[in-house]
Formats: structure tokens, C-alpha cells, sequence
């Protein structure tokens, strides 16, 4: 299969030129001059479609590299399989995610690699890749730790809340990092002070403030922003790199920034509920309606500024990128668990299909430029997580992976499933049965969606096929030296 993607608008992290975009088979094949393939009088004969990109822009696909299909929490798991989750990711022109595999307590590192391997193999829309959640931090697993990125997995995430689930102490995560420093793997954290939170957690409880708003109050920046600076320490001690997951405090960005400052090898992610949603107006929504909004690290007050100071740390780079964190749970039967305790309500949000259409806003309201957009979709994601040069560019020989996006199209933001399980009208294809999102208008459509050589998006119309996507080993970190 060979593909022409005539005079579009081709963007990379660092500019955009009017070009033509040829692949060959799964791969890109030449970035050309505007006309210049020489397809001959006919050129049905030298390629199997030619698509018209005028006055759209031609990205690289997106890199979601932080996901959770089918995660275990809470006394249930996320709703997404890596079949609906991956096909909805493709249908908001992401082509590639890093989902986390779990070492749960009790397990050993390599069961848990092949468990998830087990469940993403054969069911995957597009490509896929695994960081390693060290969920029992033991000499066992920090002697499995050595044999990871021989396993493609070049990246694994400590916690520093959640007791007797995913939790290590200070004295796990120094050992964890001094293997991360040897073998050069990126250490990735949860920074919020677990134990802290838990006291808050239960007196909150007890005074009968149960509603999903105290999610929010009992989860404060304080605890995020400690929890950081320890990290950051320990990192700087250690000499490990280390990548903050799901920042959301103005405070903990701060952290990050002054470490950067010094040199240290310390990167922020942040999230689009981080950049969009708040305290205030979405976990304080009437009745339990914020159950929909329950993450961690949670949403952040408005009136606080943490919003306005993400968008900020995105355009100076004090934040490196935006995943989604995607961790979707149905209302019904799911975060219901918390109707009359909000620690029992499960984490997390879905936003998969959503996050280039999202920050795209960005670029809509001149928060970023839309060569920045590229960059902390795709090609930084691609570059942090070892994948770079086949993931997160548009160049010869790279995947042929390509998002045609139109600046001038529309997308709403619906509802999903209904109560009967039918998708209703104005949708998503994420299986939940709400959206964080609902009522969100979208300026920009991703138009089709191109995964190794194969379009999969076109016409709003789903063409690809479950299996599609494969698993892709990781080398290091290509955004160290
Ligand atoms: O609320 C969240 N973030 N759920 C997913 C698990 C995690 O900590 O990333
Ligand atoms: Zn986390
Ligand atoms: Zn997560
Ligand atoms: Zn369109």
C-alpha cells in the first residue's frame, strides 16, 4: 500500500512547511516538494490512494504514554479494554499509547509484564508499549529491574501514596532509583504524600464529609508539592532521572522548574483535566455528579491559578508534555462504590480519544503554538520513552504513522454509551457511560488517522481492524544525554 497525502500543511515540533507526504508499506517513504512525485500521467498506477490535505494540517500521530486499560482499582477495573480503548485513541488520532503493566503486591515484575501482555496482544488498534509499575519494591524486583529494557520496557513508576496497594517508602524508592541511575531506566513517580493524605482521608470521613469534593481537600497541593521536592531529591542523590506523572499543583510545577534549573534530569507530565477542569466547578458539581472528576493527583482550585500556570509551564517548557492518565470507570456500578465514602470511589478519568483535540485548544486560544502542539503530543512523548525516529516524526523511514487534522472542522463532545448501552448521538468511543467531557466544543477535527501504512480513520468511519497494532520495544530515554 502506498499512500500520497497531497499539499497539506506538515507540522513537527519545530516548524511547518506545505508538502507532500508519501509512505511505502508500514513506513514513510519521502517528504516532498509540493507536486513533485512522479506519479506519471496516471498516478492510480504508482500509488494506491492519493488524499487531497488542502488547507489541513499533517501531523505525526500521537503518543499517549500515559494509560491504564483495564487497571485493577479500587474492587473493580477501568472500563476500557485494550481493544475499545486503543480503537477510541485512534479515533482522536492517537497511534500510539504506553499503557503501565502491574507488579501488584505479592507478584513478581515479569508475571505482571506478561499478564499484560497477555491481555493487549491481538486486541490493540494501534501500537503499544509498557512502562513497568513496581507495585512490591523487594530485592527480587529490583533484581527483575536489570532485566527490563531487554524486554523493551524502558521506564517504571513508584508510588508514593496509596498504601498496601501500589505504595513505597522513601527507603524503596532510593533503592529503586539507584538501580534507575545504573541501568539508566526513567524512574517515573506518583508524588503525593500517601500517609498524609490517608490521616486527612479519615478524618474528613468522620466529620461525615463523604461527598466527592473532599477527594480534592483531602489530596492538598501541600502534599503533592512535598512529595515532589522528596523526589527530586532522592533523584538528585541518586543521579536517576526521574519523570513527575499527572502534575497538577502550580506549586509541585515550581518544584520541577527550580530543579531544572540546576541541571537535574527531572521532566513534568500534566493532563488535560489538569489544564481544563477544577476543585470548584467539576469534584464540588451537585450530589455525586464529581464522582466523574475523582483522580489522583486530584483537580485543582481555580481560584488557586493552577490551571492558568500549567498552560504557562507547557509554553516554557518547565512541563515537557501532556498524556491523559486515562483511567475510565462507568458511573454506574463503579464509581458508585464511593456514593457514600469518596475514598471508595475508583480513580481516574478517561480523555484517550480526546487529548489532541484538547490541547489543540490551546493553539485556538494562543496558549501554544501549534508547532508546540506536535511536540507535547507527539514527538516529545516519542523522544522521552525511547521511541523516537519511528514514533513522534514525519521523515523517511519512521512509521507511518499520520494524523490529517482539519483547523477548520468541528467536534462535540458527548455522552458516549446511554443507559441501554446504545451509543447516543453526539459521542465518544471510549466504554464509559458518561464523559468528563460532555458539552466540550472542539475547534478542529482529526479528519483521518494513518497507523504503519494502514488508514484506519476516514469519513468518520472506523476501518481498522482489532490486532492491528503491536507491541513496540523501548530504548532508553532519548531526552538525556
Ligand atoms: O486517578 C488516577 N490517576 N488513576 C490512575 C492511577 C494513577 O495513579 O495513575
Ligand atoms: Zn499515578
Ligand atoms: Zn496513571
Ligand atoms: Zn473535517
Amino acid at each position: 500500500m502506498k499512500i500520497l497525502i497531497q499539499n497539506g500543511t506538515v507540522v513537527s515540533a519545530t516548524g511547518r512547511v506545505l508538502a507532500d507526504v508519501l509512505t511505502d508499506g508500514e513506513t514513510i517513504a519521502a517528504v516532498l516538494a509540493p507536486g513533485s512525485a512522479l506519479l506519471g500521467a496516471d498516478p492510480a498506477a504508482s500509488v494506491d490512494r492519493v488524499i487531497d490535505a488542502t488547507g489541513r494540517y499533517v501531523i505525526p500521530g500521537g503518543v499517549d504514554a500515559h494509560t491504564h486499560m483495564e487497571l485493577p482499582f479500587g474492587g473493580t477495573a477501568a472500563s476500557d479494554t485494550f481493544e475499545t480503548g486503543t480503537r477510541a485513541a485512534a479515533w482522536g488520532g492517537t497511534t500510539t499509547i504506553i499503557d503501565f503493566a502491574v507488579q501488584s503486591h505479592g507478584q513478581r515484575v515479569f508475571d505482571g509484564l506478561t499478564a499484560w501482555h497477555e491481555k493487549a496482544a491481538g486486541n490493540c488498534a494501534i501500537d503499544y508499549g509498557f512502562h513497568q509499575i513496581i507495585g512490591d519494591l523487594n530485592t527480587d524486583s529490583l533484581q527483575a529491574m536489570d532485566g527490563l529494557l531487554a524486554e523493551g520496557v524502558s521506564s517504571f513508576k513508584l508510588f508514593m501514596a496509596y498504601s498496601g496497594v501500589f505504595y513505597s517508602d522513601d527507603a524503596q524508592i532510593l533503592k529503586a532509583m539507584q538501580k534507575s541511575a545504573g541501568t539508566g531506566l526513567m524512574t517515573m513517580m506518583h508524588a503525593e504524600n500517601g500517609p498524609a493524605i490517608d490521616v486527612l482521608v479519615g478524618q474528613l470521613l468522620a466529620q461525615g464529609k463523604t461527598a466527592p469534593y473532599y477527594h480534592g481537600v483531602a489530596r492538598a497541593w501541600q502534599l503533592e508539592e512535598e512529595a515532589t521536592h522528596r523526589a527530586i531529591m532522592l533523584a538528585n542523590l541518586t543521579g536517576a532521572p526521574l519523570y513527575v506523572v499527572h502534575v497538577s499543583a502550580r506549586q509541585a510545577v515550581e518544584q520541577i522548574a527550580a530543579a531544572r534549573d540546576t541541571g537535574q534530569n527531572v521532566f513534568g507530565e500534566t493532563c488535560p483535566q489538569y489544564l481544563y477542569l477544577s476543585l470548584e466547578e467539576n469534584l464540588g458539581a451537585p450530589g455525586f455528579e464529581g464522582a466523574k472528576w475523582v483522580c489522583s493527583t486530584p483537580l485543582r482550585s481555580r481560584a488557586e491559578g493552577h490551571q492558568d500556570h500549567l498552560w504557562q509551564s507547557l509554553r516554557t517548557n518547565d512541563i515537557q508534555m501532556v498524556s491523559t492518565d486515562h483511567c475510565p470507570f462507568c458511573m454506574k456500578g463503579q464509581k458508585d462504590l464511593g456514593l457514600n465514602d469518596f475514598s471508595k470511589i475508583p480513580n481516574g478519568i478517561g480523555s484517550v480519544e480526546h487529548r489532541l483535540d484538547l490541547l489543540y485548544q490551546g493553539v485556538v486560544n494562543e496558549r501554544i503554538t501549534l508547532e508546540r502542539w506536535v511536540e507535547i503530543t507527539s514527538t516529545t512523548p516519542a523522544r522521552m520513552f525511547g521511541l523516537y525516529g519511528r514514533k513522534g516524526v514525519i521523515q523517511p523511514g519512521a512509521d507511518a504513522d499520520i494524523v490529517i487534522y482539519d483547523p477548520n472542522g468541528h467536534t462535540s463532545i458527548g455522552l458516549g454509551v446511554d443507559e441501554f448501552g446504545e451509543q447516543t448521538g453526539r459521542s465518544h468511543h471510549m466504554n464509559m457511560d458518561h464523559s468528563a467531557w460532555e458539552g466540550y466544543e472542539i475547534d478542529g477535527h482529526v479528519d483521518t488517522v494513518i497507523s504503519r501504512g494502514k488508514v484506519i480513520i476516514d469519513a468518520q468511519a472506523y476501518l481498522g481492524a482489532r490486532g492491528d497494532g503491536r507491541f513496540v520495544p523501548r530504548g532508553l530515554s532519548q531526552y538525556l544525554i
